[in-house]
């Protein structure tokens, strides 16, 4: 059978466990239904060699912290290079390249990807130099592994593919796109314990709600995030 998913997404982990659930809720497990995006899950412990599966190991050099072993990832990546050429080989780790809106677009539009997760101390360096193409950070801060952040990345970029959001104007005018944050959303009842919703939001005169929603979308970024607008 002909396979047309747009987009498939490799994750390879020590720690399946932590990626099952997220990856098969909401808007994702709908987007896997439609068979816009395909995501496998790699766990490194079935790229061992021994009888407990070692996937960790001292650092040279001493100090703290366990650093992952070179050749379950090298081993793992490989036999999915054989299959398919992957654009990016994605590295989850907080040194990398500060994540944004920005990115997520441009890893949208790609084909193949690979996210490896890291653990503990990180990975043997070797893995760094020779396989990964892209380092990813989601923050200023250090997680206990990567898969967390490679659940932010992939939530992030499949929404942006195309028909995976029902109503697609809803990430155009999404915070980011375009450099300015979203505007306030209002729903049922008009008007709550005393609370009214903005008068041009019920008036039906969309020239008038457009304009409304873009100078509330310059003065929220301008209060929150004025780096955005210079
Ligand atoms: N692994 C640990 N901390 C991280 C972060 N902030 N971003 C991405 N991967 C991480």
């Amino acid at each position: 059978m002909k396979n047309n998913t747009l987009m498939r997404i490799d994750v390879i982990t020590g720690f399946p466990q932590l990626l099952r659930s997220p990856l098969s809720a909401s808007i994702i497990r709908q987007a896997k239904k439609k068979k816009l995006v395909s995501i496998r899950i790699h766990d490194l412990r079935k790229y061992t060699h021994d009888k407990h599966k070692t996937i960790d190991d001292t650092p040279y050099g001493g100090g703290a912290g366990m650093v992952l072993k070179p050749e379950p990832i090298f081993e793992c990546i490989e036999t999915l290079q054989e299959k398919r050429n992957y654009d990016e080989v994605i590295y989850v780790t907080a040194d990398g390249e500060k994540f944004n809106q920005k990115i997520a677009n441009q890893l949208s539009m790609k084909t193949n990807l690979i996210f490896l997760c890291g653990h503990y101390k990180g990975i043997d360096h070797r893995v760094r130099e020779k396989l990964i193409t892209k380092e990813i950070s989601i923050g200023d801060y250090v997680l206990t592994g990567g898969e967390l952040a490679a659940l932010v990345i992939i939530d992030a970029l499949v929404r942006l593919i195309p028909g995976v959001l029902g109503d697609s104007e809803s990430m155009l005018t999404d915070s980011f796109q375009g450099d300015l944050l979203d505007c306030p959303s209002y729903t049922k009842p008009a008007e709550y314990r005393g609370m009214k919703v903005p008068e041009v939001l019920l008036s039906g005169d969309h020239k008038s709600i457009e304009k409304w929603r873009y100078e509330q979308r310059v003065r929220h970024t301008n209060d929150r995030r004025k780096s955005l607008l210079l």
